[in-house]
């Protein structure tokens, strides 16, 4: 099958090289064409796991490739995916005009019969919107392609986006249409041979599944901040109460995790976007509104703690603070909406200076962070030269097994923050750290 996928970004790359993968000859089309040639070299423009080897074995089997060509991609595929960013727009609500330009491109070159299977994230309605605008191209153009939009949401987490898609736990399509339906079921069953795993329902339900899926998700997160939130001031321990609750099957241990607040470039807008989906049709959406409000209120927690640790001591201003992880968790070289950004930004404010290190997403960081107040450390060693304080913000498996001894003798005074509760109060304590974690009461819990 001839496929071709709009935007080589993390959704788009990489479900291009999975579709390669599974033997199809795909194009991966982008509009950044130094993004285009780089990949025909061999560059990949993210890091994801697992992800360059196979852009590269697919690449050399000739079932891949890049271009910036809507016309050529376009008229030889019978489905073209469209994995273009759907950002917020200033009201929170999403922007889909990336979505209608791709579509619009798309239009003006069918041929034949095609599918057009929307993958990035959009509001309900958006696929029944593309196919009014798509039918319009047609009609101006006096063209004969027929055509099918369907819903195809995409469920990859960045971090393990190459095996998130090889082994998906579901395959959502929606579809009113059993050609369509045909066509893309046909796809996918190479990627489900163990079991089934593909859902078929109306383009408006897989429209909603996706926001449905994330708004999940971070309900969790917010959830457990609130929770760490009350575990503090009521002496209890958030990590005690996790196990508590997390072996409760109907709960379950997934996703049960305080920290330092969600970020990333998809739970923080979608929940904005169902916000102002619910909005425009009068619904008041309470649960939306307050997983947003906590997570804001979170990403500002250890900013909080750390101000107020240095009060006795003339405030954060003047001190050095070292900060482990920047990228918006772990794996990942994405630094969109990332909570370090806010803490960083907060530091730098009062006048702190900071040393900052990620395994992978320096550069990225490097592109939005400038500011005399910051050093860029090779290491987390490197961080803890001269600091008052050591924050670990996003909780990368090279920091389970630091050497302590060592960063306590670079360091001025230690103190220890734990965003991501990777460390056990008890132990930091033995090792001489001052130690605070998120929702542990700050005398400490067993
Ligand atoms: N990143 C994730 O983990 C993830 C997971 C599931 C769903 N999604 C959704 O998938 C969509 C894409 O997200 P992403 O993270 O891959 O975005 P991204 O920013 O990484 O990549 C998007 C790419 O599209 C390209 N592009 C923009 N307009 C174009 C056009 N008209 N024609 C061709 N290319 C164009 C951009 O240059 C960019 O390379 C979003 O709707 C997002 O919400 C993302």
């Amino acid at each position: 099958m001839h496929i071709l996928v709009v935007g080589a970004g993390y959704v788009g790359l990489v479900s291009a090289s999975c579709f390669a993968e599974m033997g199809h000859h795909v194009t991966c089309l982008d509009i950044d064409k130094e993004k285009i040639e780089n990949l025909k070299n061999g560059i990949i423009p993210i890091y994801e796991p697992g992800l360059e080897e196979i852009v590269k074995r697919n690449t050399e089997a000739k079932r891949l490739f890049f271009t910036t060509d809507y016309k050529s991609s376009v008229e030889k595929s019978l489905l073209c995916f469209i994995a273009v960013p759907t950002p917020s727009k200033e009201d929170g609500s999403c922007d889909t005009s990336y979505i209608e330009t791709a579509a619009r491109e798309i239009a003006r070159h069918l041929q034949s019969y095609h599918v057009i299977a929307i993958k990035s994230t959009v509001p309900v309605g958006t696929c029944a919107f593309v196919q009014h605008l798509i039918e319009d191209v047609l009609k101006q153009s006096g063209s004969n392609a027929t055509f099918d939009v369907v819903s195809n949401p995409e469920f990859l987490k960045e971090g393990c986006a190459v095996s998130d898609c090889l082994k998906p736990d579901r395959i959502i399509i929606g579809a009113n249409n059993d050609k369509a339906l045909g066509l893309m079921k046909d796809l996918y069953g190479s990627f489900t041979i163990n079991h089934d795993r593909i859902i078929c329902m109306d383009i408006a339900s897989a429209e909603m599944t996706k926001y449905a899926a994330n708004a999940m998700l971070a309900t969790r997160i917010s959830f457990m901040n609130e929770m760490a939130g009350l575990c503090e001031k009521l002496g209890a321990n958030i990590n005690n109460v996790r196990l508590g609750i997390g072996s409760d099957h109907r709960i379950g241990f997934h996703f049960l995790y305080a920290g330092a607040g969600f970020g990333g470039s998809c739970f923080p807008k979608d929940i904005r976007a169902l916000q102002a989906m619910a909005k425009s049709v009068g619904y008041e959406a309470l649960i939306l509104e307050a997983v947003e409000h906590i997570n804001k209120r979170q990403k500002k927690v250890l900013a909080k703690k750390i101000s107020s640790y240095f009060l006795k001591d003339g405030g954060v201003e003047g001190k050095t603070v070292g900060i482990w992880g920047l990228s918006f968790k772990p794996d990942t070289d994405d630094m969109r909406e990332a909570p370090s950004l806010e803490l960083i930004k907060e530091l730098l404010e009062a006048k702190a200076h900071v040393r900052l290190f990620d395994p992978i997403s320096m550069d990225n960081a490097k592109k939005i962070l400038d500011h005399p107040n910051i050093s860029w450390c090779s290491d987390e060693y490197e961080t803890a030269h001269g600091a008052h304080a050591l924050v670990l913000v996003t909780e990368w498996r090279q920091f389970r097994f630091v050497d302590f001894g060592n960063i306590l003798s670079k360091m001025e005074r230690p103190v220890f923050f734990d965003g991501r509760n990777q460390y056990k109060h008890h132990e930091m304590k033995a090792k001489g750290f001052e130690y605070f974690g998120i929702g542990i009461p700050s005398q400490g819990a067993k």
